[in-house]
C-alpha cells in the first residue's frame, strides 16, 4: 500500500479541458495534494484562479498560466498533464521531457499509446526514460480506456480464475451526450460520409497501436506471449438524421462505429479488445448493446474456470460520459501518491499497487 504523505505533494495541473476540469478540482479538494501551479493555453483563462476555472467557490491564490517553463522551475512533486496529446505528441514530448528532466514526476492521460510503455514506440518512449534518468523522475499515463477496463480491471478480476481460456475487454458506450466533436467526432469519423476516406482511428496501425499495449500487458500478466495483432473495424450509416450533443449526423452518415484489436497465441484470438460506440440508442440497432437501463458498459468477460463478467456502469442513472471524464481525472489524481513514490522511470499499472484509495473520504469521515 502507498504510504500517506506527511506532507502534501506539490502537483501543477496542466490544461483545463474536458479531463483538467475534473483533475483540477480532484486535486484542490484532496488533503494529500496542493495546488500549486497551473497552465491553460486559451488566452481566455490566463490570469484566472483555479477555482473559477473548475467550478469552485474559494479562491486558491493559484492563477491560471501559459508559461511552461514557469511551472517547470515551480520544482512540483508532480505534474498533472491532461492538455490534448494524441493530435499533437511533439509538443507534448517537449513539455514532458522538460518537468521530467527537472524532476518533476509526471501523471497524464495525455500519450494514451504509452499505458503500457514497455510496447509503446521507441520515437516516444526513448527521450522520456531518458527524461526520467536525467531528473531521476517517474512517468505513469492513465485512464479509463485505455488505463482501467484493459489492464487493472482484467487483472483483478483474473485473481479468481483457476484457468483463463480467454479475456475480452469491452467498452460499448452511446457517445451522444459526449460533447467532443472536434477530436473524438473527428478521429472516430461520427457524422462523416459513408465513402469518405477512413478516419485516423482506422488507419493501418493505429488501433494496435493504441490498444494493442493493453493485449500485450495482459499476456505479460498470463505468462504467454502475442504472435500477432489484428484489426477490425466497421462503420454503421444512418438512414435517418441524429441531433445529440456531440453532432447532428445527416442521413448517409456515420454514427456508429466498432472496432477491435485481438491478441493470437497459438493462432487463436484469444485476448480481444472491442468497441462499440454509437451516437443515441437508435444507431447500430444490430450490435451489442450495454445491460437494458444503461447508456454505457466497461466490460471484461474471462471465459475459463469460473467464468467471469464484470460490468463496470460509471454514474448510473445519470450522464455516462461525464462519469467517464469523472473517472479518467480520477484515475490519473488518485495515482499521484504511488507515482511519487515509484522508481524512477516510465511506468504503468503493473508496477503500482492496486489500492489508490487515500484520501477520499472526506469530512467526518476523515481521519
Ligand atoms: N485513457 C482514457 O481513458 C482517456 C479518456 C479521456 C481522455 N484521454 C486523453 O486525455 C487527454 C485530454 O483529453 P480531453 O478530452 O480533456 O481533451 P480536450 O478537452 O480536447 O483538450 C484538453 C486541453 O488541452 C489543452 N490544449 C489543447 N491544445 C493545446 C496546445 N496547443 N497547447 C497547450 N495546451 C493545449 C487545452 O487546455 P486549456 O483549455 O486549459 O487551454 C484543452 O482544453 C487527451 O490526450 C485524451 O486522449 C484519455
Amino acid at each position: 500500500m502507498t504510504q500517506t504523505p506527511s506532507q502534501p505533494l506539490r502537483v501543477v495541473q496542466f490544461s483545463t479541458g474536458h479531463v483538467g476540469e475534473h483533475s483540477l478540482r480532484h486535486i484542490i479538494e484532496s488533503p494529500h495534494l496542493e495546488l500549486v501551479g497551473l497552465h491553460a493555453s486559451n488566452p481566455t483563462k490566463i490570469g484566472r484562479d483555479a477555482a473559477e476555472l473548475c467550478g469552485l467557490d474559494a479562491p486558491t491564490g493559484v492563477v491560471a498560466t501559459d508559461d511552461r517553463d514557469a511551472l517547470v522551475a515551480l520544482g512540483a512533486d508532480c505534474v498533472l498533464y491532461t492538455a490534448q496529446g494524441e493530435t499533437r505528441p511533439r509538443e507534448v514530448l517537449e513539455d514532458l521531457t522538460a518537468f521530467l528532466a527537472a524532476g518533476t514526476n509526471v501523471v497524464s492521460t495525455a500519450l494514451i499509446w504509452l499505458i503500457h510503455p514497455a510496447h509503446g514506440e521507441a520515437w516516444l518512449r526513448e527521450p522520456l526514460e531518458a527524461a526520467c534518468r536525467e531528473g531521476g523522475a517517474t512517468m505513469l499515463v492513465t485512464g479509463i480506456d485505455p488505463g482501467f477496463s484493459g489492464d487493472v480491471l482484467p487483472l483483478a478480476a483474473m485473481r479468481l480464475s483457476q484457468r483463463v481460456d480467454k479475456v475480452t475487454v469491452q467498452e460499448i458506450f452511446d457517445y451522444a451526450t459526449y460533447d467532443d466533436a472536434e477530436f473524438t467526432g473527428v478521429t472516430f469519423g461520427f457524422g462523416q460520409h459513408a465513402d469518405a476516406e477512413p478516419p485516423v482511428l482506422f488507419w493501418p496501425g493505429v488501433l494496435a497501436s493504441t490498444w494493442g499495449g493493453l493485449v500485450h500487458g495482459l499476456a505479460d500478466a498470463l505468462g504467454v506471449e502475442v504472435e500477432e495483432l489484428r484489426e477490425s473495424h466497421d462503420t454503421w450509416v444512418t438512414p435517418e438524421r441524429i441531433d445529440c450533443a456531440m453532432m447532428t449526423v445527416e442521413p448517409g452518415h456515420v454514427a456508429a462505429i466498432r472496432f477491435g484489436v485481438e491478441g493470437l497465441v497459438g493462432g487463436e484470438p484469444v485476448i480481444v479488445m472491442e468497441h462499440v460506440n454509437r451516437l443515441t440508442e437508435a444507431a447500430a440497432p444490430d450490435w451489442p448493446y450495454p445491460p437494458a437501463g444503461h447508456p454505457g458498459v466497461h466490460r471484461v468477460l474471462v471465459e475459463g474456470r469460473p467464468g467471469i463478467e464484470v460490468n463496470v456502469h460509471l454514474e448510473p442513472g445519470g450522464d455516462t460520459n461525464l462519469g467517464g471524464i469523472v473517472a479518467t481525472a480520477a484515475t490519473a489524481v488518485n495515482a499521484v501518491p504511488a507515482v511519487c513514490a515509484a522508481a524512477p522511470g516510465l511506468i504503468g499499472q503493473q508496477d503500482l499497487p492496486l489500492a489508490q484509495a487515500q484520501g477520499l473520504m472526506r469530512g467526518p469521515m476523515r481521519g
